[in-house]
C-alpha cells in the first residue's frame, strides 16, 4: 500500500487525477470504478480541465459506479446517476452509454448482475473510493462479516446523518442503498482510497492502524496488492507516522 500525505485538498486532487488520467493514458479503453460524494468532486473537475485542455480523452473509457440509493430516479436531484452526469460524465468526451450506475429500483438479482456486466467488461482497472466516517466503502456498513457481491444494503444513522447535507430533511435521505460489495471492490486491478478532512481523521486511522475486520470495511484493503490511499493532512492527523 501507498500512503500520500498532501498539504491540502487541490493537490490531492491534481494527484489522484493524473492517476487516473494515466491509467486511461496507458489503456485508452480502460475501466473505472466510480466514487460519489464530497471527496472525489475536486477530483472530477481536475479531469474535465484535463479534457478540455486535450489532455486525456475519455471516449472508449467504461465505467461503473459504486452505489445507488434505493428508490431515487436516474434524474431525482440527490441520485448518485444525476451527480455523476452532473460532476463528470456532462464535461468529458465519454460515450454516456458506457457509464453505469447500479438502478435505485434493483432487485437481488439485477444487482448480481451488475458484477457479472463488470466481468464481461474485463473487470475494473482502477476503483477510485472515499471512505464514510464509520468506515465503509461503497455503502458497505460496519458488519459481522465481509460481503461479497454488489447487494442491497440497509444504510445506518450516521450515514444517513452524514449524506442529510446534501437532502432537504434526514427523512428524505433513503433508507437502502444497492452497492457493489466488499468482493466486488477486491477485486479491482488497483485501488485509490482519497479521504480529505479532520471528520475522516479516526476512520483513516483505524483504517490504516487498525485490525483488518469488517467491522472497519476499508481495513479489508491491506489485503489488496495494488492500493495507493492518498490524504489530505486533516484525514492524516491521528496515523501513527
Ligand atoms: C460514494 C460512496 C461512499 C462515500 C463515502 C464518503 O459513492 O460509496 O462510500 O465515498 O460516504 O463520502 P464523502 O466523500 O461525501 O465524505
Amino acid at each position: 500500500m501507498n500512503i500520500y500525505i498532501h498539504p491540502n485538498e487541490e493537490s490531492l486532487a491534481s494527484a489522484a487525477a493524473a492517476m487516473i488520467a494515466g491509467i486511461v493514458m496507458e489503456k485508452p479503453d480502460a475501466v473505472l470504478g466510480l466514487a460519489t460524494g464530497s471527496t472525489p468532486a475536486p477530483v472530477y473537475r481536475e479531469l474535465a480541465r484535463m479534457a478540455h485542455r486535450g489532455i486525456v480523452s475519455f471516449a472508449q473509457v467504461r465505467t461503473y459506479n459504486l452505489d445507488e440509493y434505493v428508490g431515487l430516479n436516474p434524474d431525482h436531484p440527490q441520485s448518485y446517476r444525476r451527480y455523476m452526469n452532473e460532476q463528470l460524465f456532462d464535461h468529458i468526451d465519454i460515450d454516456p452509454a458506457n457509464t453505469h450506475v447500479p438502478s435505485g429500483f434493483a432487485d437481488a438479482g439485477m444487482a448480481a448482475a451488475y458484477d457479472e456486466e463488470i466481468q464481461a467488461a474485463g473487470g475494473i482497472d482502477l476503483q477510485l473510493l472515499g471512505i464514510g466516517r464509520n468506515g465503509h466503502i461503497g455503502f458497505n456498513e460496519p458488519a459481522g462479516d465481509f460481503s461479497r457481491l454488489t447487494h442491497i444494503v440497509d444504510l445506518t444513522d450516521s450515514t444517513r446523518q452524514a449524506n442529510a447535507r446534501f437532502f432537504d430533511r434526514l427523512e428524505d435521505v433513503p433508507r437502502q442503498a444497492v452497492s457493489m460489495g466488499i468482493g466486488t471492490i477486491m477485486q479491482a486491478r488497483r485501488i485509490l482510497l482519497i479521504a480529505t478532512g479532520e471528520d475522516k481523521a479516526s476512520a483513516v486511522r483505524d483504517m490504516l492502524n487498525g485490525a483488518i475486520t469488517p467491522r472497519m470495511p476499508a481495513s479489508v484493503l491491506s489485503l489488496h496488492r495494488h492500493v495507493t490511499v492518498m490524504l489530505d493532512n486533516d484525514a492524516a492527523r491521528l496515523l501513527n507516522h
